[in-house]
């Protein structure tokens, strides 16, 4: 709240009290007054009966004591105000009782109003019970001020010799008046609880600090000045800041010394040790000798702090010495001002930023050469309060955004701006520069719609935000999802530079701090499942809870040296150096096919029972022709590998699957057909699309029988074994008795199925029976079709689904009574092929959301959107109804730029992801920051039905799979430390790689445990080019292997694979119908 504000509402919006009236009121809720300026009484009647009578202003003047008291309170308030501020005419503070009615009377009403209207419209940004919340147990205030007391008893330990000779203080907020309207932790005026260290002992002390609105209000002895985020909503915060403005204009109190607190941050700058609050200027604070603590004054750097308030968190660069700081105005633009003052203590000019309206800005951050300042989704909308509503919102549309400025600029000409969904933080931990980005420490609020009056329900976790100066581009990367985590604390020494360590409380829920921890920031970047970011913790017992840490280094020593980064670049879709990259090693293809071969050696363990008389397969790209001018591992025709088990032996053989397109091609022994990731870009691809047409034109190939490739998905359904991908209809492909495989054909479900293609991966309800599947079309609203295919083969009606255009769907979900699919960041735009590039784009700006239908819905009518920034993934794992909301498991792709092209970069981290069907609102959470895995496999049992245990496969980096992990996902939700998500893992060693795992069930009986059973999986060795089968025991810490299938040929890394049941393939039909 600042001055300019108070003022402003006070100017246009004094007449509000004026009229509040007894016309005014409701006649059912009258309030009645006799007003004889002597006695006012004040009642409620409902129906014309009083029901409550309140007394509450007596100005007698034959009570002496109560006379003398309002005239020394008079004089008092006359010191203050020429002791604090310029002086006011004696005419206006004179007035007296007079005055004094006028404004208690006012004041009453607004007490009356509160009473009788609580339960109507407002709605308080503080919900009631957090408000309560913050006024019992240990958050309640201390009534009395302590002067410095030597018993403080050392239970255990010493006081390291670091500490010697200094004082550890800590701010807070501490009302010193009861609340009168309403009240939030962040309103409290502000004391310091001080222990100084002196050759072994200690000593306490706690001090408010003496600002302008507690001086007044002390010796008015009742709170004067609103407080923003506990009184400051709807009619009645209205009417208080009118009441408020009356009190200034009568020269009752005087606002231009200051409105604010001092109870936020702590600095110690130019000599002075700073006690601050976002809504006030600084106030200087002396530390007396034996400990005490003396309010000087506020501080505005000599006069050339002009706004009435700066951040309560300036960072001080410890090299320069220079303080760098803002100020916020809230209600007039650009709304933020950067400045910085030098070492001396000189305040520079102002650089005004333009922000499209005012925002929270609790903290930034800095680096040695820019300034870091995040836009945020905590906007001020004063125009709210006539909504009955708080000024400070939570916009959760915003996409907020980071804005770096050089330091020793003075315009804001060169700012550069990073939309970064989800990356609203209270506070900044530090930023740094590493090659061309800045990267800034933080932990995101989420979500954050809780931020004010429901932290307990709050999940903030720690993590690095990374802005690339010369690309534009930004991506998140979270550090720990098993910490629900907040802070701000590392060694000082390190501001502006690389930080490795970072302390901070754990939530014991929010508001309280149930531990502290310690964090790796180079652990996450290592993804690696062994290793945990929470490299220190201390959980405290039950009923046990801190504050924010600080961190005191041993010495001022600069030798804890730490380590350079790496660097991160974008570049366009079709990277030059993938292609190569998919067309060797183990990602090149085999070059024929492979008939049943019984060289399949068991090198040890013996085949599980389970998989006796079934198949396992799995599809891959496996170009049948050489690329003609571009290639992508998307691209490739299909080939299945096969692993047939029977009687404790098994047999290998790999066959391609039949398209439309393969066979043409196979005919004219070249490709014909355009490929639409690796050529379809630019002018090139369009010439390629030309020549595909005037083919078609001339008879020389045939498309209207399919123009894609069968490579990615499969699925056994209606007694059918379907490879399928996105870009074509399925096929139905046949297993032999002899384990072989024959395509079948193109597989429309007779003829229902009009789209040209369907999904990789539709879902199989194994309650009912059906599928549900969807087709994209890339060209024409409403592009996405879904549509649920009866157990006996029965295609039903489409349902149409309006996107705002075509884009990659890749996957989808489906729960027992829902269809959840995503309208993802992956964009299909023909136009930009006359912009040189692929139609396949990331659009980084669209915020990614997910549609939620019912199952029996027949139109588009009935769904749900939730939007939900870094929520694109390439598969989802399985979903499931929890209440109110539909849970999704999936691993977002991150950042959304590489997913193509440098998919070597990508960050994916299992997340769970909840949709409120009640509220509308939805939200992230990480299951584990420590593992980059995609590839969610899960017990297909459990499809529709919440799912505890997802696996597979850790990036190699991607697209090599180096290990198989599962998680835990009920770990994740208990945010413990000392809990990993990661319950199960295998890693296997340097050159070997493995594909996608696949779980089978030890049994069908459905009582066994969820996680009983085995993962399957092909693995290559490329040193030793040996390519293998292996089965994992999925209930093993390890995922030991219990057995290795050694395979007489090799099998290249591919897509997804299926276990067909011995009892599914004698249920197996040789035909499409
Ligand atoms: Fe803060
Ligand atoms: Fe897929």
């Amino acid at each position: 709240m600042t001055l300019g504000l108070a003022l402003l509402l006070h100017k246009y919006h004094l007449t509000s009290v004026c009229q509040t009236n007894l016309s005014t009121y409701n006649p059912s809720r009258a309030v009645f007054m006799n007003a004889q300026l002597k006695h006012i009484q004040v009642g409620i009647t409902r129906n014309n009966r009083v029901v409550r009578e309140l007394q509450l202003t007596s100005f007698d003047d034959s009570n002496s004591a109560r006379r003398e008291a309002a005239a020394t309170t008079k004089r008092e308030v006359r010191a203050q105000i020429a002791e604090v501020g310029p002086r006011r005419s004696a005419s206006s503070v004179a007035g007296g009782n007079l005055i004094k009615a006028v404004l208690n009377t006012a004041e009453t009403l607004l007490a009356t109003w509160i009473e009788v209207g609580r339960s109507t419209t407002v709605s308080p940004l503080i919900n009631p019970s957090a408000a309560e919340m913050f006024t019992v147990g240990n958050f309640a205030p201390v009534d009395r001020e302590c002067p410095p007391d030597e018993n403080v008893e050392i239970e255990s330990g010493t006081i390291p010799s670091c500490l010697n000779g200094g004082v550890y203080l800590r701010n807070g907020p501490n009302p010193r008046h009861e609340p009168d309207f309403g009240y939030h932790y962040f309103d409290g005026d502000g004391m310091l609880h001080i222990v100084k260290f002196r050759d072994g002992k200690a000593t306490y002390c706690c001090r408010y600090i003496r600002t302008n609105r507690f001086i007044q209000e002390e010796k008015a002895g009742k709170p004067l000045f609103p407080k923003m985020m506990g009184e400051l909503h709807g009619f009645i915060g209205l009417a208080r800041i009118a009441l408020f403005g009356l009190r200034a204009m009568l020269g009752v109190l005087d606002p231009v010394g200051g409105i604010g607190t001092a109870n936020a941050g702590l600095a110690f700058f130019n000599g002075k040790l700073l006690a601050m609050s976002e809504d006030d200027q600084p106030y200087a604070v002396h530390i007396t000798d034996d400990g005490d603590l003396r309010s000087i004054g506020r501080y505005d750097f000599n006069g050339a702090l002009k706004a009435p308030n700066m951040t309560a968190h300036p960072k001080i660069d410890p090299k320069t010495g220079e303080m760098f700081s803002y100020t916020v105005n809230f209600v007039q633009a650009p709304y933020l001002n950067l400045f910085n003052v030098s070492a001396d203590g000189k305040k520079r000019a102002n650089v005004n930023i333009t922000l499209p309206e005012a925002c929270l800005i609790h903290d930034f951050a800095i680096t040695s050469k820019y300034i870091v300042i995040p836009d945020t989704q905590i906007v001020f909308r004063i125009q709210e309060m006539f909504n009955a509503k708080s000024p400070v919102c939570i916009d959760d549309k915003k996409i907020p955004r980071f804005g770096v400025l050089p330091r020793n600029a003075t315009t804001e000409a060169r700012i550069k701006w990073f939309d970064l969904p989800d990356s609203t933080c209270f506070h900044y931990v530090n930023a740094w520069e590493e090659g061309d980005e800045i990267v800034v420490v933080g932990s995101t609020v989420s979500p954050i719609q809780f931020i004010f009056d429901q932290q307990d329900k709050m999940e903030s976790r720690l993590a690095r935000f990374h802005l690339n100066l010369k690309t534009g581009t930004a991506y998140k990367q979270e550090v720990a999802s098993n910490a629900n985590f907040d802070g701000e604390q590392f060694n000082k020494m390190y501001q502006c530079k690389k930080t490795r360590y970072v302390y901070g409380v754990l939530s014991g829920p929010f508001p309280k701090y149930g531990g502290i921890a310690k964090f790796d920031l180079e652990a996450s970047q290592n993804n690696d499942v062994t290793q945990q970011a929470v490299v220190g913790w201390h959980k405290f017992p039950a009923n046990c809870f801190c504050s924010e840490p600080y961190f005191v280094p041993r010495s001022t020593d600069p030798s804890n040296l730490e380590d350079d980064g790496r660097s991160t670049t974008v570049s366009p879709l079709i990277n030059p150096s993938a292609p190569e990259m998919f067309t060797v090693g183990n990602f090149a293809h085999v070059d024929r096919e492979c008939p049943p071969d019984e060289n399949v050696e068991i090198e040890f363990g013996t085949i599980p029972s389970c998989l006796n008389g079934g198949v396992y397969l799995r599809n891959g790209a496996n170009p049948r022709h050489e690329p003609d001018f571009g290639y992508h591992y998307f691209d490739g025709d299909g080939m299945l590998h096969i692993v047939k088990f029977r009687d404790g032996k098994a047999t290998y053989r790999c066959r391609y699957i039949r398209t439309n397109r393969f066979v043409q091609e196979e005919k004219a022994g070249k490709p014909l057909f355009p490929k639409m990731m690796g050529e379809i870009h630019g002018l090139i691809g369009l010439a390629r699309l030309a020549l595909f047409g005037l083919r078609a034109m001339l008879g020389v190939l045939d498309p209207v029988g399919g123009i894609g490739t069968a490579n990615a998905g499969l699925a056994f359904f209606n007694g059918k074994l379907l490879a399928m991908s996105e870009d074509d209809q399925p096929y139905v492909v046949h297993i032999t008795d002899d384990g072989d495989v024959r395509t079948i054909g193109r597989y429309d479900f007779n003829g229902a199925l009009k789209a040209t293609n369907m999904t990789a991966h539709p879902k199989i309800d194994p309650k009912t029976g059906e599928m549900f599947s969807y087709s994209v079309n890339f060209f024409q609203a409403p592009y996405l079709t879904l549509f649920k295919v009866s157990v006996d083969g029965r295609k039903r009606a489409n349902v149409n689904i309006t996107l705002p255009e075509a884009c990659l769907i890749h996957d989808f979900a489906i729960t027992s009574k829902y269809i959840v699919f995503p309208d993802t960041q992956i964009v299909l735009r023909m136009q930009e092929m006359f912009n040189a590039k692929s139609p396949v784009g990331v659009d980084d700006k669209k915020i990614p959301r997910f549609g939620v239908l019912p199952r029996n819905a027949t139109t588009e009518a009935r769904i749900k959107w939730f939007d939900l920034p870094d929520s694109t993934c390439i598969h989802y794992v399985n979903a499931w109804e929890q209440g109110d909301e539909i849970v999704v498991v999936g691993s977002p792709l991150s950042p959304i730029h590489f997913t193509f092209q440098q998919s070597d970069k990508l960050e994916l981290r299992l997340a769970t992801f909840h949709l409120n069907l009640k509220t509308g609102k939805a939200y992230k959470q990480e299951v584990a920051s420590n593992a980059n895995f995609d590839g969610g496999q899960f017990n297909k049992m459990y499809q529709c039905k919440k799912t505890r245990y997802v696996y597979g496969v850790l990036s190699g980096p991607f697209p090599k799979y180096g290990g198989i992990a599962k998680f835990d996902l009920e770990a994740s939700q208990n945010n413990d430390v000392t809990q990993q998500a990661v319950v199960g893992c295998h890693k296997f060693p340097a050159n070997c790689f493995c594909s996608e795992p696949y779980f089978v069930p030890r049994s069908t009986d459905p009582s066994i445990l969820e996680d009983d059973g085995y993962i399957l999986t092909y693995y290559h060795d490329e040193a030793a080019n040996v390519s293998k089968l292996l089965v994992l025991d999925a209930r093993s810490p390890t995922l030991e292997i219990v057995t290795s299938l050694k395979l007489p040929h090799r099998v290249p890394y591919g897509f997804h694979g299926l276990f067909v049941t011995n009892e599914q393939l004698s249920n197996q039909k040789p035909s499409l119908v």
